[in-house]
């Protein structure tokens, strides 16, 4: 049975903000390496829904998908196809998280197939990421078809110490 997604609007955003919030919060307390480092208090995770998201999405160029369980919502993951002139055929995948409770489910999987279906469906030929060498993220990408262009040393600080960890760059046709 297929996991359901569902397509966040800026409005349904705002209304679950601290949903959102939790699920980042949670992901970066464990180490998840998406842009933040610890201490992360929830006011800044909120903040980043708020302040960062919500104009995107008000914007236009964002997809918010999301996957709830128990009414909660649990795993996100953004297209962000807000590119320029010379490249209308190609989106970023962006902050692919899953709360650490709820991993290993598929979650991640369901969100990345929607995510192609939305591109597709948006005439986006290329996705490009980037993700921490070495994280869990890695075999998911490489098992849904991304290949890896190479490797950035020293890239990011890690979330919870001072060393400065390398980013994989990948993408895939679609
Ligand atoms: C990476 C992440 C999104 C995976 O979420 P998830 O819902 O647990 O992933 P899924 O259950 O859909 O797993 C899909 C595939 O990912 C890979 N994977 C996921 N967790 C893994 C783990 N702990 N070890 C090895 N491979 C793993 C596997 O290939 C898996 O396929 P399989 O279950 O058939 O072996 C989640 O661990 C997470 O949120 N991590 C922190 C944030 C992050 O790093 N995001 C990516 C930023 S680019």
């Amino acid at each position: 049975m297929s996991i359901p997604v569902i397509d966040i609007s800026a409005d349904t955003l705002e209304l679950r903000l601290s949903e959102f919030a939790e699920v980042l919060h949670a992901a970066v307390l464990d180490g998840a390496s998406v842009g933040f480092i610890v201490p992360f208090s929830f006011a800044e995770a909120e903040g980043f829904w708020r302040n960062r998201i919500l104009p995107a999405l008000r914007e236009g160029g964002l997809i918010l998908l999301a996957i709830e369980e128990g009414g909660r919502i649990v795993g996100t993951v953004q297209l962000d196809y807000n590119t320029p002139a010379n490249q209308p055929h190609r989106a970023e995948v962006r902050k692919m998280l899953v709360h650490p409770a709820y991993r290993r489910k598929g979650y991640a999987r369901a969100l990345m197939v929607e995510l192609e279906r939305r591109a597709r469906a948006l005439k986006r030929s290329l996705l490009t990421l980037d993700t921490r060498t070495g994280d869990k993220a890695e075999p998911l990408y490489a098992s849904l078809g991304y290949e890896v262009t190479g490797i950035i040393p020293d890239f990011c600080r890690d979330t919870l110490s001072d060393r400065l960890d390398p980013t994989t760059i990948m993408y895939k046709r679609l």
